[in-house]
């Protein structure tokens, strides 16, 4: 059977295919990170790898891995921007990841960071426990509706049309822009019109050259200046210092963030930027979800040293 290192302790559960298999399942006892020189080290010693996004799998990870027989990576995400994809299909080596399994529970987040930060539910929880809150005040905390809003989606795959149908509960007139049109009612072409008619920006594009700050200064100067975004995609998608700038001017009314450019750091400006609903990248955390992701993980890693197509490879 197979060796297959898993980086970190997934959730119960989450080895359950790989140990069903029959694999041997290398891991560390302490849930402490591999650096890159330890993966470097490691990759040439294992069969497979089942990786989270904060592993970086760069080139010499994977030369090391192929050059001894790596067969493939699986990623415990669905974005992959941690790996050098192109590298690894170079070299043979198969790269899954667990799409579908977490659009609904990603989608509830957005849909928190909507309400949170249109109501400005952050600031006025962190008054209240500061014991900074007067009483009842017919000015305070004045945000946005929600409900009637229009809402804009960048990015329209399964996450984002699972936060359209959460708008359409709410009333919400929802908008999309996706770089080909999808023929679907909302479309918008031009990504710097929906900037101007959304009340709510919702990110949910992966991250990679095309979309590395797409949301920056410029993009946030045609936003409305009630409106308010929201990133659960990927960090480097929205220029943090340009974001930060836009709420301490209020250029824009709000945010509601869950990735940053740099995690686990976040830009300083950010941090003390008001109307900002901060949360530590949990869009996926759900213990089901979790549970979930770490299982079409080990799957993936499954099929393909059975030799099947796995459900779950990236790309073509
Ligand atoms: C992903 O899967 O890409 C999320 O960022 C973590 O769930």
């Amino acid at each position: 059977m197979a060796r297959v290192l898993v980086t970190r302790h997934l959730p119960d559960g989450g080895l359950d295919p790989l140990v069903d298999a029959g694999h041997d399942v290398v891991q560390r006892g302490d849930d402490t990170p591999y650096s890159h020189e330890e993966l470097v080290a490691v990759a040439g010693t294992v069969d497979a790898l089942v990786c989270l996004l904060t592993d970086r799998i760069d080139e010499e990870v994977l030369r090391a891995g192929a050059a001894r027989g790596l067969r493939v990576v699986a990623n415990v995400a669905v974005g992959y921007d941690n790996i050098d994809v192109e590298t690894a299909r170079a070299l043979g080596v198969a790269v899954c990841n667990t799409p579908g399994v977490l659009d609904e529970t990603t989608a509830d987040l957005a849909f928190l960071l909507v309400l949170a930060a249109c109501r400005l539910a952050s600031e006025a929880e962190r008054d209240l426990r500061a014991g900074d809150w007067p009483g009842w005040g017919i000015n305070q905390y004045l945000g946005h509706d929600v409900h009637g809003a229009t809402l804009g989606l960048v990015g329209y795959g399964r996450i984002g049309r699972a936060v359209a149908r959460r708008a359409s509960g709410f009333g919400m007139q929802v908008l999309h822009h996706s770089r080909s049109d999808t023929g679907m009612p909302g479309y918008v072409p031009v990504l710097d019109q929906l900037l101007a008619e959304a009340d709510i920006v919702s990110l949910h594009v992966p991250l990679n050259d095309a979309t590395r700050h797409l949301i920056g200064g410029r993009e946030l100067s045609l936003m409305r200046s009630h409106a308010v975004l929201v990133n659960t995609a990927r960090g480097p998608v929205v220029d943090e210092e340009a974001l930060a700038e836009a709420l301490h001017s209020g250029a824009i009314l709000a945010a509601g963030i869950d990735v940053f450019e740099r995690e686990p750091l976040v830009h300083p400006r950010l941090l003390s930027a008001p109307r900002a609903v901060l949360l530590p990248h949990i869009g996926s955390a759900s213990r089901a979800t979790r549970t979930q992701m770490a299982r079409v993980a080990g799957q993936g890693v499954c099929d393909v040293l059975a030799g099947r197509m796995p459900a779950n490879l990236v790309g073509p």
